[in-house]
């Protein structure tokens, strides 16, 4: 079965990370059918808003700590660098529907969201540090500019999760309810409804004043990605987690 789902309902484009045993860690081809059906989406006229979810319980535990060890994406091209350049440059409506754990990218693929829906059990955090990694998909830029520098330097330098009032509380949640699915895709079909040129050319004027420099951020974020998955402080963190599992 495909860990990415996908499905058209009333031209708004449900993607879904499928991989609950898992807690819908991604993987590398995850993140390439991502990738490819957000810019397919992007493109065809009869998707006029694309909502993110979940199968299960949770949102997503992040990328997948074992690929990340056995395949690090060192190049420009690999596919987490695809999926980060099509959610940064997604032109339509992009909801998402937390529930349970957003944990690293499952967090800050969220800084991208134009609307985030949360259930009141969804948890975030970003331990790129206590991996012995640093901040991806811009969010060392777009963290501190949605939450202050301070409350960003906490959360990214100890690692510690976060629950969905705070996050409402700093704005990178919209709303807290009870069914975080239904209530992405009622405000999806909502937005559907609008004419879509007007939606596209205002998410255009929204997004335009960062685009470039979050770009440029997250190029600059890949190298020191990249090389900190060589690195020892990574080696040391990945095997603890993998001897907790008992791999
Ligand atoms: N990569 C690969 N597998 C992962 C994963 C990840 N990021 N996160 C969870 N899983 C797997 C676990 O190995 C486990 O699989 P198993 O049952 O075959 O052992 C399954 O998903 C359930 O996770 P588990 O750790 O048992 O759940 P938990 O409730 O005890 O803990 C977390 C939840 C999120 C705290 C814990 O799974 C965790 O720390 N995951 C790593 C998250 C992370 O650091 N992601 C960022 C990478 S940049």
């Amino acid at each position: 079965m495909t860990q990415i789902t996908s499905e058209l309902v009333d031209q708004v484009q449900i993607i879904r990370f499928n991989r609950p045993e898992k807690m819908n860690a991604l993987t590398r081809e995850m993140y390439g059918d991502l990738a490819r059906l957000l810019n397919e989406a992007g493109g065809d006229f009869g998707v006029r808003a694309v909502v993110l979810s979940s199968v299960g319980d949770h949102f997503t535990a992040g990328n997948d700590i074992f690929d990340f060890m056995n395949n690090p994406p060192t190049a420009e091209d690999s596919t987490v660098a695809l999926f980060l350049e099509s959610l940064l440059n997604f032109p339509k409506p992009l909801i998402a529907s937390v529930k349970g754990n957003a944990v690293g990218v499952g967090t800050t693929m969220l800084l991208h969201c134009d609307i985030v829906i949360a259930s009141e059990d969804a948890a975030f955090s970003m331990p790129f540090t206590s991996l012995g990694l640093v901040p991806e998909a811009g969010s060392s830029l777009l963290f501190p500019a949605l939450v202050g520098y301070q409350r960003a330097a906490k959360v990214f330098f100890t690692g510690e999760p976060f629950s969905a009032d705070f996050a409402e509380e700093i704005g990178l949640v919209a709303e807290i309810v009870l069914d975080s699915d239904a209530e992405a895709i009622k405000i999806a079909q909502k937005i559907a409804k609008q004419p879509p040129t007007a939606i596209i050319n205002t998410k255009a004027l929204m997004k335009a004043s960062k685009h470039d420099s979050v770009a440029a951020v997250m190029k600059a974020e890949f190298q020191l990605f990249a090389m900190a998955l060589e690195s020892e402080e990574f080696a040391d963190a990945a095997m603890k987690f993998m001897s907790k599992k008992g791999k």
